[in-house]
């Protein structure tokens, strides 16, 4: 097979309208740069992509660079998948045309899509992270979980997420492109292409399937969310072909800056995560299951269980939202409490009134009731004085006649007083 043209000679033949070999292709009006005069491509590592304008519609001409197994049947199959599954709004639907260009005397096939108006993500991420816009980082962590979790849930698999191959456009909605890779059910069995994606987003000996994208959408869903808590790490982990992991992070013993970053931000969900893809950088380890599937909680086994069990994330249900109510007159002010007074003989007073809350009466003084013997003292003292001073003056026996009655009377008195009623 002839040698794939370079970038450089693509873009000479795509300024003579004669190199298309097709109407559809002859028809467009390539986009220059401003200053330059001439077409600029967008290049990746297999590709290069140039802007078109077709009847005031951006398109995109994608021509290889290199040698692939895409090819027309693959490429078609994709735009069926794309289209019947939903997935249309999620990726720059790509058409194939056969020999659609003449470089170097020999025909090449074009990738026509549709031109997305925007940035790639580490772009975009560098103005966000500039910007300071965490809550933009956070609504992109998001807007990113929720694209695999769409893209995984139609059994499409792209083979190669990485920053280059997502672009963010001007409404900041996520679009893929690039699908070399890419994998749909009717694919199983047929020759697996030789790319195994980006270096910094792929674990070791990543097999081609399914659930590729497991590891490489978790390395961009951790990424985003950490940038959203502590934009800082951009300055000192990007490096222009990364988002904040490098290859050399994914191995044991986990002790590169990115993870001391990661632990220093100190935030519960980004540890549970790295801890994930620590898991996940494990030798041998195969993804088999989405990414939701993997961040969902993980089903203990008792006997590893602790009474403190973290609520995960998603079993985190919303409080409900309850409709708005009028406003609220404040209550009627209690009347004041008045403790019943325990009578004797009422049926409460058989308890403790302590046990009630009741005041408990005070003990009656004893001193307010004299004894029988106190009585009978008093009188005969008082009988006593009263006769000894009469028998000073008169003679004895009426003097007698005194204190006795005197003693009586004192008697008498303190016996009624010891027996008055309550
Ligand atoms: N539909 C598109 N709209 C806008 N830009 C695109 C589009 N497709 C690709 N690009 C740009 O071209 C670059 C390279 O394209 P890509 O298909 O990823 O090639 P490669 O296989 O070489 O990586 C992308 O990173 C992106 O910047
Ligand atoms: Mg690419």
């Amino acid at each position: 097979m002839n040698r794939y043209p370079t970038p450089d000679e693509y873009m000479k033949a795509v300024q003579h309208p004669e190199s298309f070999l097709v109407d559809e292709l002859r028809g467009l009006e390539l986009v220059v740069h401003p200053l330059y005069g001439i077409p600029m491509p967008a290049a990746g590592t297999s590709a290069v992509v140039f802007k078109a304008m077709a009847g005031g519609e951006a398109q995109a001409l994608r021509f290889f660079t290199r040698h692939d197994v895409s090819s027309s049947a693959r490429y078609g199959a994709l735009h069926e998948h794309f289209t019947s599954s939903g997935l249309v709004s999620a990726v720059a639907l790509p058409r194939w045309i056969d020999d659609g260009i003449r470089v170097n005397g020999a025909t090449w096939p074009v990738v026509r899509m549709q031109w997305v108006e925007g940035h790639t993500l580490n772009r975009h991420v560098d103005g966000l992270v500039e910007r300071a816009d965490t809550t933009s980082l956070s609504a992109l962590a998001q807007s990113w979980r929720d694209l695999v979790s769409r893209m995984q849930r139609a059994e499409f698999a792209h083979g190669d997420l990485q920053h280059g191959n997502v672009l963010v456009d001007q409404r900041g909605d996520l679009r893929l492109v690039d699908f070399d890779c890419s994998w749909i059910a009717r694919f199983s069995g047929s020759l697996a292409p030789s790319e195994t994606g980006h270096r910094n987003y792929q674990p070791e000996n990543r097999p081609w399937g399914r659930w590729m994208d497991t590891f490489s959408a978790l390395v961009i869903y951790l990424s985003l969310l950490a940038l959203a808590k502590s934009p800082a790490g951009w300055r000192t982990l990007y490096n222009g072909e990364n988002l904040l992991f490098r290859r050399e992070d994914f191995r044991s013993p986990f002790d590169t800056p990115v993870w001391a970053h990661l632990a220093g931000i100190g935030d519960a969900r980004l540890d549970e995560l790295a801890r994930r893809l620590k898991q996940c950088c494990a030798p041998g380890w195969i993804a088999d299951a989405g990414l939701d599937d993997m961040l969902a909680p993980q089903v203990q086994p008792w006997w590893e269980r602790t009474p403190t069990a973290v609520v995960p994330e998603r079993m985190r249900v919303p409080a409900p939202v309850q409709a708005p109510r009028p406003p609220l007159r404040p209550p009627p002010p209690p009347p004041p409490f008045v403790a019943p007074q325990p009578r004797r003989g009422d049926w409460w007073t058989a308890v403790d009134p302590a046990m009630r809350n009741l005041p408990v009466p005070a003990e009656e003084p004893e001193a307010k009731r004299p004894t029988l013997t106190s009585v009978f003292v008093v009188a005969a003292v008082i009988g006593l004085f009263l006769g000894l001073l009469a028998a000073s003056e008169a003679e004895p026996v009426p003097a007698v006649l005194l204190g006795v009655v005197a003693a009586l009377f004192t008697f008498v008195i303190g016996l009624m007083r010891r027996n008055r009623p309550d």
